[in-house]
């Protein structure tokens, strides 16, 4: 099965190239090495694997997640019990009384939520954008101190707060993080990676299990490295590929191959 899945995004991923006239990747299903060239693992192909706990995954991109347990070297466990007591069969999909659980992600549900940072408002664009074909709520993260409109100020500010890994505060906060299951999360690139007031953000709540989706605009660098970012600001999530968002009228595609709207 899990083949069909690799040969299936090498597929899409030398597509996606083709059409977009650029390199892509797709995180992929790999096995190891010898002795380990019957184990499975996830690669995000930028750095990271799934590790640690349980991941949804779509890796076929029909739509449907199965759920998948990967121990903290990353091999995915098969046909055992997890240490959490829940059953996965020789796929490795969790299974209630034989039968694969999956996930469709549903349209407009109240478990979803958009935090986005946008200085110039072409973020808050693709923020709005989202908010109109999920319904989920939208909140705007701000920085405690506001970035000044001078745009080469703002440049040596962001410059300095980047070198430093700074995390300067914030004043947003969401009492209620815990009701919500996805999270997608808005950013402008600033250079190559998201502004470090969004890292703030992020290093304030517990993603345990949660999928986060990230969105970016940028003049046009794009979203590879700032994801990698995250995936380490939000240990435990599932954080899925993210996307350039410049052209709003692509949203709409883009949620739905995800799996996130129908
Ligand atoms: C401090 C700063 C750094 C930036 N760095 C990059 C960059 O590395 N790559 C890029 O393509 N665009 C870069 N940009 C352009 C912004 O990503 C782009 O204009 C973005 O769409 C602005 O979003 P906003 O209107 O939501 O603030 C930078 C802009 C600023 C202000």
């Amino acid at each position: 099965m899990k083949q069909t899945k690799c040969v299936f995004l090498l597929a899409l991923s030398l597509l996606m190239s083709l059409t977009l006239g650029m390199v892509t990747f797709a995180a992929e299903w790999k096995t190891g090495a010898e002795p380990n060239q019957n184990r499975w693992w996830y690669d995000y192909q930028d750095g990271t694997y799934a590790r640690d706990g349980w991941f949804w995954l779509d890796g076929n991109q029909d739509g449907t997640a199965e759920c998948y347990y990967f121990d903290s070297e990353g091999w995915m466990l098969a046909n055992t019990t997890t240490p959490d007591g829940y059953q996965v069969n020789e796929n490795g999909a969790w299974v209630e009384n034989g039968v694969v659980m999956t996930q469709i992600p549903e349209p407009a549900q109240g478990n979803q939520l958009i935090v986005y940072f946008s200085r110039t408002g072409t973020t808050e664009r693709a923020a709005q954008r989202i908010h109109q074909l999920t319904g989920a709520a939208m909140v705007k993260i701000q920085a405690a101190e506001d970035y000044p409109s001078s745009y080469d100020a703002t440049l040596s500010r962001a410059q300095r707060e980047l070198d430093s890994r700074a995390r300067p505060a914030v004043t947003t906060v969401v009492d209620n993080m815990e009701q919500y299951s996805v999270i997608y999360v808005g950013y402008p690139i600033w250079f190559g990676t998201a502004p470090m007031p969004v890292f703030t953000f992020l290093e304030n709540y517990d993603w345990n299990g949660k999928t986060i989706v990230p969105f970016c605009t940028s003049g046009s660098s794009g979203a590879a490295a700032s994801v990698q970012d995250i995936r380490r600001s939000c240990p435990n999530s599932n954080v899925i590929e993210g996307q350039r968002v410049n052209d709003v009228s692509g949203i709409e595609g883009w949620l739905a191959g995800a799996g996130l709207i129908r």
